[in-house]
């Protein structure tokens, strides 16, 4: 594995199928009664975040505290860069406090490849401007390895599956095969680009679903389909990934009305209906409900919006004892 995690890009088939398999080994840590495992013991992860974050800010305070790891929460609100501290000088900062990982969430696209420059300790990226997000996708492969991997799984070990596998019988695999649907804003969508280049080392065939103006310009250089028709392509999907309206970093208007964009592109549960038996419907919030996903549907059995959350966990700790050379020490 590389030094840094900056993009789903730089990890081989190798690199995210060991990432994954270390996530299902330390999932089991989740069952004990002291969920904590002393493998960082005496290391420090800064979690240095310029945007605001829900999920991945706390998951991987919670990964990283699981680990024993010190743990450093570093919010731009409310420090000196409210004062027009740049981002060298807060990295520096950092440094002579002995990060040994900093785990970074910017607006500005190339932030944490930046900050490689200036700190000693890996750097993770958190998700930067429109750019990427890979452990998302990673806790996104994750997620779905665990619900379309079984009995009823294709040649390849994962397909539409009659019942889930163990985490055992799931090591070593990819996706081979599954047909996943990424739905809306993939424009602003760091989310949508590092499932596209992570799925498809995995082995996943991708396609994307917009209007055309929130398809990028550049789609048919990405290792995936484009599609305008979000019904066509439900009926042959194993897995549908709903992204958020990002209206925030919309600077003009992409579609006439929130109601002619539900209605082109929303998941609703007639919408779901569509879909084979087997799919699951995914979404890495924070999600618009009512917008791009009905109430209905991401509170539905198919919905795995709350097993991510969970996953992303499990697969942070794997990165972190990876990244931070835990490999080489038991985890139990
Ligand atoms: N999925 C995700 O990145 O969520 P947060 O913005 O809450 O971290």
């Amino acid at each position: 594995m590389n030094r840094h995690l900056i993009s789903a890009g730089d990890l081989s088939r190798d690199d995210a199928i060991l990432i994954l398999d270390t996530a299902e080994e330390l999932a089991s840590v989740e069952g004990r009664a002291i969920r904590k495992l002393p493998t960082l013991r005496g290391l420090t992860v800064v979690n240095l975040f310029y945007e605001d974050s829900t999920r991945t800010r706390t998951s991987f305070e919670a990964a990283a505290k699981r680990l024993s790891a010190d743990v450093i929460n570093f919010s731009a609100k409310g420090s000196s860069v409210a004062k027009g501290e740049s981002l060298k000088d807060t990295a520096l900062t950092l440094e002579a406090m002995g990060a040994d990982a900093v785990v970074i969430r910017h607006q500005a696209s190339g932030a944490p490849r930046r900050l490689t420059n200036w700190v000693s300790g890996r750097v993770i990226n958190a998700g930067d401007g429109t750019h990427e997000h890979p452990t998302q996708a990673l806790l996104d492969a994750f997620t779905m390895r665990q619900r379309l991997s079984g009995p009823g799984a294709g040649a390849s070990g994962v397909g539409p599956a009659d019942g889930p596998a163990s985490g055992a019988d799931r090591r070593g695999q990819g996706l081979d095969g599954i047909r996943v649907t990424i739905v809306g804003d993939v424009l602003h969508s760091r989310v949508a680009r590092s499932n596209v280049l992570l799925l498809s080392t995995l082995g996943a065939q991708v396609t994307l679903v917009a209007p055309p103006t929130l398809m990028p310009h550049a789609v048919e250089t990405w290792p995936c389909r484009a599609s305008y028709d979000l019904d066509a392509e439900l009926r042959k999907s194993d897995v549908v990934m709903m992204l958020r309206v990002q209206q925030e970093r919309m600077t003009a208007a992409y579609f006439p009305t929130v109601r002619e964009y539900r209605r082109r592109y929303g998941l609703d549960a007639g919408r779901m209906a569509l879909l084979p038996e087997h799919a699951i419907v995914m979404h890495p919030g924070p999600m618009n409900r009512g917008v791009e996903i009905a109430a209905e549907v991401a509170d539905s059995s198919r919905s795995t919006i709350v097993a991510q959350v969970a996953n992303g966990v499990t697969v942070r700790m794997a990165v972190l004892y990876l990244m931070l050379g835990g490999a080489a020490e038991e985890t139990s």
